[in-house]
């Protein structure tokens, strides 16, 4: 005993292993301070999510974008996990590595996907998008990538697994039939083969054999020996199952608490939580967003933003910088910093401003409301700052912001309740400033650079 707990503190005392997550809606430009990140971690793990996430990383002018595999894999040497809190389509994983491969990065010997990772089935977008259409007006906005109905399967604890997929194929056959049976009960008219599904579950088991791990353990092992991890959050905070705009979420643990259960380690694994916030808001799907604009400046931010989903190219809902919200992911994640994206978004702009509370029915609140109808009509309360002419495009240290800029991110800081370890200023990796003296300079030291 004594002697387990000893190994865990030496494990401990040399690690640096950080989740980094969103904390507003989602696209919050994750994919580039991951990548940014990256060459300060052996191993970089997701939690949770499926491919319904789009990193989008920009490497010498190139474009990649990323749905399921962690970014980390740009990266030479550093090895990928894919967790068992993630939902795995396997036409979608072998699309991502064919294409991979194609940019000659070989995935071999440096993916890890969880043993205990859930299966998207052929039919689970269907079940997404039929379900979709029940709700009419209601509906939540999904990606229509299955990702619902396969989260669902898995907490009606009839999901299939990964390593259901690599052995005793009698078992299988039996929950596949039973599987397609109930969902052909639920599609009217709906006479699907089980046959052909479980046939083709085989074949996907077989070709991601190689890559089928115990991720829990591997991790375990990886930190005991001193390697960092970067658990890397898909999606976001409000987009969380259990602390999001709940029906309008998706259906994992996007925030902090997802990192242990998605990968089986301890609390104690995560040495520090870096929450990226754009400079301002925005939002696919539906569902309340408090500080949402329309018209001209909703479309300036969108177009100066390129606010189009990754996955699905929808235009995004844009709106001001929302502290309640940013506070609010703060409290939940224990958040040591954040990482600040996309203020050259908001270059040119007379002037700009944050929402620090809403005018309710029931009052001024301060805190994030669980009720969506007091959310849907809350007004925002804005502290308005001067805007900025002169470009913070490419910046890399403070001192090359315009005032008006610093006096925005200084006040964005104060009223978020947190402070920018990191501030993008554009799309590459150049375009950043590492501000000295900062979480991340205490995690990784001086080195760190865009
Ligand atoms: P689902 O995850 O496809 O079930 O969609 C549920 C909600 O999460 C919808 O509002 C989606 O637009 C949103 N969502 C899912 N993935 C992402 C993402 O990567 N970025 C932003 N929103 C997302």
């Amino acid at each position: 005993m004594i002697v387990a707990s000893l190994q865990y503190h030496m494990c401990r005392m040399s690690n640096t292993s950080i989740a980094v997550l969103g904390t507003q809606w989602g696209d919050e430009g994750k994919g580039k301070i991951v990548d940014m990140l990256t060459p300060n971690f052996s191993v970089v793990a997701r939690y949770q999510g499926g491919h319904n996430a789009g990193h989008t990383v920009y490497v010498k002018g190139q474009k990649f974008v990323l749905h399921l595999i962690p970014s980390g894999i740009l990266h030479p040497g550093v090895t990928c996990v894919i967790g068992n809190g993630v939902v795995v389509d396997p036409k979608a994983l072998f699309k991502e590595i064919d294409e991979l491969a194609r940019m000659g990065i070989a995935v071999d010997g440096r993916l890890r996907i969880s043993e205990k990772a859930h299966v998207i089935l052929p039919y689970h977008r269907e079940l997404d998008v039929l379900s979709e259409a029940r709700r009419g007006e209601r509906k939540i906005g999904t990606t229509s990538r299955g990702i619902g109905p396969a989260y669902e399967d898995k907490i009606g604890r009839r999901g299939i697994r990964v390593c259901d997929l690599l052995s005793d194929f009698p078992a299988l056959q039996e929950e596949v039939r039973e599987n397609v049976s109930a969902r052909n009960r639920i599609i009217k008219d709906s006479t699907l083969d089980w046959r052909p599904v479980f046939d083709q579950l085989v074949a996907d088991g077989e070709r991601m054999r190689p890559w089928v791990n115990d991720v829990s353990l591997f991790l375990w092992q990886a930190m005991k020996e001193g390697k960092s991890v970067m658990f890397e959050g898909a999606q976001a905070t409000l987009l969380d199952i259990d602390h999001g705009t709940y029906p309008f979420v998706t259906s994992s643990n996007a925030s902090v608490g997802g990192v242990c259960t998605g990968l089986g380690v301890s609390p104690k694994a995560i040495g520090g939580v870096l929450g990226v916030a754009k400079a301002y808001t925005t939002r696919v799907g539906e569902g309340p967003l408090p500080t949402e604009l329309s018209g001209e400046l909703a479309e300036r931010l969108r177009e100066s933003g390129q606010e189009y989903g990754a996955s699905t190219g929808r235009p995004r809902r844009c709106g001001w910088y929302d502290a309640v919200v940013v506070r609010y992911s703060a409290r939940i994640n224990g958040l040591d910093a954040l990482a600040l994206t996309k203020l050259d978004v908001l270059d040119g702009l007379s002037e700009v401003k944050l929402c620090t509370g809403y005018r309710t029915a029931q009052g001024l609140l301060t805190e994030f409301p669980a009720n969506l109808k007091t959310l849907a009509s809350a007004e925002p309360v804005y502290e308005t700052m001067p805007g900025w002419s002169s470009p913070t495009k490419g910046a890399k240290r403070m001192d090359d912001l315009p005032v008006e800029a610093r006096r925005y991110v200084q006040r964005l800081e104060e009223v978020s309740g947190v402070s920018c370890a990191i501030i993008s200023t554009g799309s590459d990796r150049e375009e950043t400033i590492v501000r000295p003296d900062s979480a991340i300079t205490s995690w990784f030291g001086e080195s760190v650079r865009a």
